[in-house]
């Protein structure tokens, strides 16, 4: 017990402001899950981003006339492959980003939309620079799976 508690004084902590606007304080080397605050936040997140890119002129062509269950069922794939990505308890048991979006003929005007909206997202929710950062480089790192057209 005494070492565990050294190998935890040894880490920096950083605070974590959670949605529900209470602090939680986590070390430094946590996972990118832990500092974004756990399922709660992430789904909330996914939640606010989706609702900005349905309601977009141009990108909402991708939510309409779609059942409300189905738009759930995709949203809930959506957490479960960010916390797995991010090294939370999930497993992401979806289709692979390519396979997934191929045909959709997804372009760099819809990316930008997407990308704004989920930067407008993290900003509402005071998400700190450094795991703003994480979050836009882990969405970059799927845009050449998804987007097809210039
Ligand atoms: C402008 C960009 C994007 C558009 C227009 C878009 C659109 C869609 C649509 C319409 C579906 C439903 C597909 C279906 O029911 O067959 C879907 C599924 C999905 N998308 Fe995206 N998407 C975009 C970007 C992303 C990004 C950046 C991620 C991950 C960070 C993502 C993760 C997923 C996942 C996990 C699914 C569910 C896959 C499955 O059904 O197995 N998408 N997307």
């Amino acid at each position: 017990m005494k070492r565990i508690v050294k190998r935890i004084a040894a880490h920096c902590i950083v605070p974590v402001v959670l949605l529900t606007g209470s602090v939680q304080v986590v070390a430094d080397d946590a996972t990118l899950y832990q500092r974004l605050g756990g399922y709660d936040a992430i789904s909330a997140v996914v939640d606010d981003v989706v609702a900005q890119i349905a309601a977009d002129e141009k990108l909402g062509r991708f939510w309409a006339h779609r059942g409300d269950d189905g738009i759930a069922r995709e949203k809930q794939f959506i957490v479960d492959f960010i916390v797995s990505e991010a090294g939370g308890p999930l497993h992401y048991g979806g289709r692979e980003m390519a396979i997934s979006h191929k045909g959709m003929r997804i372009d760099e005007e819809d990316w930008q939309i997407l990308i704004t909206a989920l930067e407008t997202t993290l900003d509402k929710f005071a998400v700190p620079p450094r795991e703003t950062r994480e979050v836009l480089e882990f969405f970059d790192s799927t845009k050449a799976d998804i987007v097809e057209e210039s």
